[in-house]
């Protein structure tokens, strides 16, 4: 890594849906390793952003009726709102329809056109609206569908405009072949060059304006817009004043980390360095694609109602808990499961136990002996030295593992130092030193257990900053000089802590019990509201009548558009018919008994209504992930359809 300065990119997100745990997972990370660099007097710039183009964000605008600018609009500022509760310090937030950007966009597709490296050609090609991509027939899977998220593909054919990315492939196997840091980690670099063995397409960069308007109008031909990737993946440059403000430009760039996740790799790995490579700009120095989170070992998907909701974990457990989990639980490049027993479990250990429980003990033991005010140390003996050296081997740690990108391995050093403490208090025992008046001993512990506090605290601030700050107050370590965290600051010794006055704090982090956690799947919030109306409420007075429900009983039941897309008799049933339906962007399998009343040819087409969050069941043995609605007397059975045209996924109620 470049040793003058850190530029840090998230991907940016897109604004059809609102934020969850995977878009706060890569923006956690970006940040740890922005605050990381700044801790280390690196300078750092940390970009992130929204994208904000495309088909996807028109879809969404046109489900709920309004413009593609109300949704972005509408959307950002729940990306906006969850950076500033996880206390993202990101120096700059792009939006692929700030002014700025589209300039900077337009000027380099009318270079690009101007030098022949952009073509209007006719093509024929199959595309993926969900994915945004186009893909030849020979991609496509064995059910003919997309190769990268395996639902249903649209064959379009047009006249479009292409970047002649052929014509860089062998440069570009050669460049990863020989820059083994440019795609991490190792094995990431590999799946990309499998996918350069087959001969490299031009890229076709354009959308008609008939088709898709809500994009970058090409400079060169009003009738189109840029394609949405094309647009997206300039914001790495945009963002830092590529064309606008050379200065800032060439400050910052080239990027030490673009920050992905593995969904998104050939963009970044294919895409954009040919990209790079026509506009005439150097090469980032790492493209990092870490993995997935999963819920338990599924994949997270709206429809099946696991998809983590990152406010819903803050007001829980609080944002630094949250940061910290993340932190610690996902090997980099590795997939990592999320579930709330394992969050509770480390929570718990690491930070309730192991943290917690030292700075509780430091402290009171030196309000208790020492007033509060830290002693100074007398010569340290085998103890001491232990303790100093486990902990002066985290600060190495952790210093290579973000270098290294192995932050959870780093973490990992840093609570094994936190035991130490832990450890190194039960053998020390000041309660009986003090017991004994050993003055000169006490005095030692109490200043060495400090020390290791203190320096546990520069460690993890920025994994949590909020709790570490409390920390460091709670040791007498803030206002002026003492805010200072620089962690290159920690290789030297020097005795800051002594004559500095503790305060007393409540637990840093509470306890949380698994069991109460586990009947109750709701924020406190709710949980609160539910137990102040049960105070006020006498029993029995705002019971409804028999058979009536409220407003919120039947929001219980999501009921959504759906279109059917193929339908077959169930082998020996003669009531089923197995469906396969689009609920919005999910494929999902229904069994309807309804075979006696529709034959398979007449159901294919319809736009039905279902219940898309029931628990899925097996019907005859095949999974049935969710139920359709009919209207039924004894003999006739109607399937409920919608009045007229509508997207599937759109919400019914
Ligand atoms: O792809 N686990 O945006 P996007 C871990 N706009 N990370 C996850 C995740 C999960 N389950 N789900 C999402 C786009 N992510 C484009 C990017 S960049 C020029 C354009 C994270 O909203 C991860 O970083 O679909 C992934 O790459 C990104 O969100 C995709 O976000
Ligand atoms: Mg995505």
């Amino acid at each position: 890594m470049s040793q003058d300065k850190f530029y840090v990119t998230t991907p940016i997100y897109y604004v059809n849906d609102k934020p969850h745990i995977g878009h706060a997972y890569t923006t956690i990370l970006a940040d740890v390793l922005a605050r990381y660099n700044r801790s280390l007097d690196l300078p750092t710039f940390f970009l992130t952003g929204t994208d904000e183009h495309g088909q996807k964000v028109q879809k969404a605008a046109e489900a709920k009726g309004i413009s593609p600018l109300e949704q972005c609009n509408d959307t950002v500022v729940r990306f906006q709102e969850l950076w500033r509760e996880l206390e993202i310090t990101n120096d700059k937030f792009i939006r692929t329809t700030d002014t700025a950007h589209k300039q900077v966009v337009q000027d380099i597709l009318q270079d690009l056109f101007d030098r022949d490296l952009i073509y209007k050609d006719e093509y024929s090609g199959f595309y993926c609206v969900p994915c945004e991509r186009f893909f030849t027939e020979k991609d496509l899977d064995a059910n003919k569908c997309c190769p990268e998220c395996q639902r249903e593909i649209q064959e379009i054919i047009e006249s479009n405009y292409f970047f002649r990315m052929s014509q860089y492939q062998e440069w570009l196997i050669d460049y990863i072949k020989t820059h083994p840091e440019f795609i991490q980690p190792a094995f990431r670099a590999n799946e990309t060059l499998g996918f350069l063995k087959q001969p490299l397409g031009d890229l076709c960069i354009s959308r008609p304006k008939s088709r898709l308007a809500w994009g970058i109008e090409l400079p060169f031909d009003k009738d189109y817009v840029c394609y949405v990737w094309f647009d997206a993946l300039i914001n790495y440059i945009s963002g830092i004043g590529y064309k606008q403000d050379d200065a800032h430009f060439n400050k910052w760039w080239p990027a030490s980390y673009h920050l992905i996740g593995k969904d998104i790799l050939t963009t970044h790995t294919v895409y954009w360095p040919t990209m790079m490579k026509a506009i005439g700009i150097e090469l980032p120095e790492t493209i990092f694609a870490h993995g997935w989170w999963l819920t338990g070992r599924d994949k997270m998907s709206k429809s099946l109602g696991n998809v983590v909701n990152p406010m819903e974990m803050i007001q829980k457990y609080g944002v630094d808990a949250f940061r910290y989990f993340l932190m610690a639980e996902m090997t980099l490049g590795q997939d990592a499961s999320f579930t709330e027993e394992a969050f509770v479990n480390r929570y718990n250990s690491d930070l309730a136990n192991d943290l917690g429980n030292l700075l509780s003990r430091v402290v009171k033991m030196n309000l208790r002996h020492r007033d509060g005010l830290i002693p100074q140390p007398n010569a340290y003996t085998d103890a001491e030295k232990e303790l100093m050296a486990a902990v002066d081997n985290a600060v190495i740690e952790m210093e290579k593992a973000i270098c290294d990108m192995r932050l959870n391995q780093g973490i990992e050093h840093v609570m094994n130092a936190v035991r130490a403490g832990n450890r190194y208090m039960e053998q020390t025992a000041p309660w009986t030193l003090a017991k004994k008046g050993d003055n000169e001993r006490l005095d030692t512990v109490l200043y060495c257990a400090a020390e290791a506090l203190r320096k546990v605290s520069v460690l993890l601030h920025p994994v949590m900053p909020g709790k570490m700050a409390d920390l460091r107050k709670a040791l007498g370590l803030s206002g002026g000089a003492l805010n200072d965290i620089h962690i290159g600051k920690l290789k030297k010794s020097e005795n800051i802590l002594s004559g500095l006055e503790m305060n007393d704090i409540d637990a840093l982090f509470l306890r949380v019990k698994l069991e109460e956690i586990e009947s109750v799947q709701e924020a406190p919030e709710k949980k609160q509201k539910k137990k102040q109306k049960s105070n006020q409420q006498p029993a029995g007075k705002n019971e409804l009548p028999e058979g009536v429900i409220t407003v919120d009983d039947f929001f219980k039941t999501e009921l959504k558009t759906a279109k059917i897309l193929e339908a077959e008799k169930v082998k020996g049933a003669d009531k089923l018919l197995r469906l396969q339906i689009e609920v919005g962007k999910e494929k999902r399998q229904l069994i309807a008994g309804i075979a006696e009343f529709y034959t398979p040819e007449e159901v294919v087409g319809k736009t039905i209504v279902v219940v898309a969050n029931l628990k899925p069941a097996k019907i005859r043995g095949v999974e049935s992930q969710g139920m359709l609605l009919a209207a039924k007397t004894g003999k006739e059975l109607k399937i409920v359809t919608v009045d007229g045209d509508i997207s599937s996924g759109a919400s019914v109620g």
